[in-house]
């Protein structure tokens, strides 16, 4: 199986509101299996389909621990159903966004109803890092980047750098 790229800001494709999965089957699947390949391989602990370039509501994390096995999860049609009024500010990165952390602040907690990757629905409640991953690999379900939660000035600056950046790429 060909290793799929990441695309990376400017591109349009990450504003897109991506369309739910009307049923898990086996191109869901496949898609899942090439969300995870390219997730390990950037290596990065969240992904969403879009970063693909599929605008389909499907999230893969990982949150285990270099030297732990692999805890794959996968979330597909994800929905924040509950919030806490409690935030956390925790220093994000993005795939899509090489290279360029920043502090967001967002909910500490978080409940979100899913289908599982046999097509079952489940629900979280979900603290730490992965009440923060949900909510970053979610937006980018909306066309939603973590940059939209920085000031106006922080956001120019890294479009800007990521459009000379593409410039460049093209000579
Ligand atoms: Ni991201």
């Amino acid at each position: 199986m060909a290793l799929r790229p990441i695309i990376v800001l400017p591109d349009k494709r990450l504003r897109l509101v991506s369309e739910p999965v009307t049923r898990v089957d086996a191109s869901v699947r496949k898609l899942i299996e090439e969300m995870f390949e390219a997730m390990y391989d950037a290596p990065g602990i969240g992904l969403a389909a879009i970063q693909l370039g599929e605008p389909k509501r499907v999230v893969t994390i990982d949150l285990a621990r270099k030297d732990d096995p692999p805890a794959p999860q996968v979330f597909i049609n994800p929905e924040i159903v509950w919030f806490s009024e409690e935030k956390r500010t925790y220093e994000e990165g993005c795939l899509s966004i090489p290279e360029y952390y920043e502090e967001v602040e967002r909910p500490a907690e978080v409940k979100v109803k899913y289908l599982d990757r046999e097509g079952n629905p489940q629900e979280v409640h979900a603290e730490g890092i992965l009440a923060t991953c949900l909510q970053h690999e979610i937006d980018h379900l909306n066309g939603i980047l973590f940059i939209d939660h920085l000031s106006k000035l922080k956001r120019d600056r890294v479009i800007k750098k990521f459009a000379k950046a593409a410039r460049r790429a093209e000579g």
